[in-house]
Order: C-alpha cells, then structure tokens, then sequence
C-alpha cells in the first residue's frame, strides 16, 4: 500500500495524464476527483470561469482512498489552472480535506505562458502540513519534461529525508503495544 497519494481533477485529459504519469513514477496511489457539474463544452467552460473567480464549490462525487488521506506520507495535488486560481473541483476537496493532509506537493498544468504560481500560495491555505514541492506545467512546451523530472527530484528528496520522522512514527506505533 503506497504511502503516497496522487489525487487530481480534470477537465479535458491534460491534467489525468501528468498526474498518471507522476503515480507511476512514484508508485503512488492514483484518484480522480469529479464534482456533479456539467462542465462538458462552452457552457462548461463559462462555468468552470465563473466558479474559479468566485471560489465557489459544489459537493464532490464520494472518492476511495486506500488509507485515510491523514495517514499518507504525501499527497500530490493535481489541477488545471482556472483564471489564475485552482479549479473548483480541487478548491472543493482543499476545503473538506486540507486540514488532514500531513505533507502537501501541487501539479498545475495550464494552456498559457503564464504560470500562475500565486495559486499555490492560495491553495496553502486551506493546507494544515507543508508544502514540499510544486509545479506548473504546460503540456506540449520545452521545458515539460525538466520541469516535471525538477518536481520528482523534489519529492524523492524529501521521501528520502522524512525517512526518519516516518521511522520514529513507526516506533511510536510499536510502543502503543506495551
Ligand atoms: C475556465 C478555464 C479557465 C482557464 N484559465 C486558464 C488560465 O488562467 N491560465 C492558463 O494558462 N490556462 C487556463 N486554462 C487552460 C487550462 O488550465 C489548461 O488547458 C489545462 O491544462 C487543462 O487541464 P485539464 O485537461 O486537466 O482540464 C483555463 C481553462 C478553463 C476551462
């Protein structure tokens, strides 16, 4: 059972694919998030707008997760980028679940120059542990594959360096049975 967790939306495939990409990599466990909007063709796409600008959030669709997300090492956090900001269906699960997460990393993938880098720090908010690595992606463009390899690199030192606090948690555990 991976003790790390890939969670992520997407709208039209971009995001699914870096995110699936990125779980096998890293043997993490993979989960796709969906709410129960309509965001298929123009309307969808004014919609999902005008959610991203309002921070507005709707229910999710019930998702499964081999362990509680409090109980995984690290979750990557995987969305498209909406005017700026993280989609809704992501800002939806931030706000039901930050607060559980031990260790955060985000995946933005986006369709401009742009990187938008300001919605990590905003995504940061509804987060309880820190953030350990980020990246924004933009499929297609040069520098995709070193951008995504830079984001491993990051996550696989820290899965190396939290070797220790993971150890001591593992002891704490044993110690439970005396
Ligand atoms: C409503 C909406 C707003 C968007 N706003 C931005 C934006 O501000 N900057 C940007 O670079 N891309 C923007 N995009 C493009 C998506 O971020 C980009 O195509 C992304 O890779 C799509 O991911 P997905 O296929 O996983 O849904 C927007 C897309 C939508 C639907």
């Amino acid at each position: 059972m991976s003790k790390i967790l890939c969670v992520y939306y997407s709208r039209s495939g971009k995001t699914k694919a870096v995110m699936e990409e990125i779980a096998q990599e890293l043997e993490a466990e993979l989960v796709e998030l969906h709410d129960r909007v309509d965001r298929t063709g123009v309307r969808g796409w004014l919609r999902c707008g005008l959610d991203a600008v309002r921070r507005s959030t709707q229910p999710l669709e019930p998702f499964h997760t081999q362990r509680a997300l409090s109980d995984y090492q690290l979750v990557i956090l995987g969305t498209p980028v909406w005017a700026g900001r993280c989609s809704s269906v992501m800002r939806g699960f931030l706000k039901k679940n930050g607060r559980k997460l031990r260790k955060a990393a985000y995946v933005a993938t986006r369709s401009t120059e742009e990187k938008s880098e300001q919605m990590f720090d905003q995504m940061d908010q509804y987060v309880s542990g820190s953030r350990i690595a980020e990246v924004s992606l933009r499929m297609g463009s040069v520098g995709y594959a070193f951008w995504r390899e830079e984001f491993l690199r990051r996550v696989r030192e820290f899965l190396e360096t939290d070797v220790e606090e993971d150890v001591t948690r593992e002891e704490r555990d044993a110690f439970r049975n005396f």
